[in-house]
């Protein structure tokens, strides 16, 4: 497979360090640059992230000597430099929404973990397993740019990467209705329990803006490209509640599902066990082997025990059972800041590099 010079924008954020060791040792992606915001900016690596390096690895020698880059000031330099960034920042919306499409219009194709693009119509949100196809709509984004190489992709929010997975092989059999309550991991707000000890013994019931994404990005993913857009599905409906609870890393759902024709339960597993996407498929590097894991023993998936399986990019799920109210009641999880957030970033990635689209 070809090589490709890749860069990080908010390489000293969580998800950013979470790229850094992801890309360490690929064998398609090199990093050449490091960007964040002006504060971090004409330091060293290891300087700029100082205290707020996350990870369980140290950081790697040559990523900590490299001079990080203003991700603004320094758009026109580092376009020059890379193939396409992976971009991760905490900034405004609409001063994200235009970071991204400036990178774009420099013919640097960006693949972003930010929400503030998700809803553009003609920007693919890509589940690689699910939703690959959503791709095609790049040639109309770059019409709508004017660009030859440059365009945006997006990742979905880390809430939904464990339930809309899991429903995805059972569309088939006519999802109507879905109820999922998610218990979501500290690192998703970019925090660990040193920078926020208020989590440790405790629940907190609101992340804000979370349940309207669970809610309306399954429907992108869930939807058909149309006159150059796409247009989102009109079902299931979907309602959530997102709680914020003391671990690390790893989001766990609890789901209920309505369906037009109830399967049965054997059919349910059979489907989980049976399906593959394109980037079992292809091979890709970061793609599990078996995307959709069904434990036996109801004592599983637990966060701790599970979050990990096949690098953290695989989703577990347990306790399949009939309920009074829906049709059945289960558990997922998944790893947020692997599959959930730079994980599912160079999964898609390498999807998009496997299709030609950074050539
Ligand atoms: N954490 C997750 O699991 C997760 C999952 C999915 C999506 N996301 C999304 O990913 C993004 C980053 O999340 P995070 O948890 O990594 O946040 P974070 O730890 O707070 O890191 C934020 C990054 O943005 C940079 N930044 C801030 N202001 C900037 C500016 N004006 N110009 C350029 N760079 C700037 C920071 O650079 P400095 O160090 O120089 O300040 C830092 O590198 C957010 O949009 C978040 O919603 C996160």
């Amino acid at each position: 497979m070809k090589q490709f010079n890749v860069g990080i924008i908010g390489a000293t954020g969580m998800v950013g360090q979470r790229f850094i060791t992801l890309l360490e040792n690929h064998p398609w992606f090199n990093i050449k640059v490091l960007a964040a915001s002006p504060r971090s900016a004409g330091k060293s690596y290891l300087e700029a992230v100082g205290k707020r390096w996350a990870m369980k690895t140290p950081v790697p020698d040559e990523i900590g000597q490299m001079i990080v880059l203003d991700a603004e000031a320094d758009i026109d330099k580092i376009a020059a430099a890379v193939d396409f960034v992976f971009c991760a920042v905490d900034m405004k919306k609409d001063e994200i929404r235009a970071l991204e499409e400036a990178y774009a219009k420099a013919e640097c194709p960006v693949v972003s973990n930010n929400s503030a693009n998700r809803h553009t119509p003609d920007v693919p949100m890509i589940v690689p397993e699910l939703n690959p196809e959503h791709a095609e709509i790049i040639s109309a984004q770059r019409k709508r740019l004017g660009t030859k190489r440059g365009f945006i992709s997006v990742k979905s929010n880390c809430s939904l990467q464990s339930y809309v997975p899991a429903l995805h092989p059972l569309m088939k059999f006519g999802v109507e209705r879905v109820l999922a309550c998610t218990y979501q991991a500290i690192s998703g707000a970019g925090k660990t329990f040193e920078t926020w000890p208020e989590m440790t013994d405790n629940v907190i019931p609101y992340i804000g803006g979370e349940e309207e994404k669970s809610e309306l990005e399954p429907l992108k993913i869930w939807g058909h490209i149309e006159d150059d857009k796409i247009v989102d599905a009109q079902s299931p409906a979907i309602t959530t509640q997102c709680l914020r609870v003391p671990v690390s890393d790893g989001h766990m759902a609890a789901v209920f599902v309505k369906f037009k024709t109830k399967p049965s339960i054997d059919e349910i597993k059979q489907a989980w066990k049976e399906f593959k996407g394109v980037p079992q498929e292809l091979g890709l590097p970061s793609a599990p082997k078996q995307f959709l894991n069904y434990f036996e023993d109801p004592n599983r998936p637990q966060t701790k025990l599970d979050r990990d399986l096949e690098g953290g990019m695989a989703v577990s799920m347990g306790r399949l059972r009939e309920d009074t109210q829906y049709d059945y009641k289960f558990v997922c999880l998944s790893h947020n800041t692997l599959r959930g957030a730079a994980g599912g970033g160079v999964l898609m990635a390498e999807l998009l590099a496997a299709k030609g689209y950074f050539d």
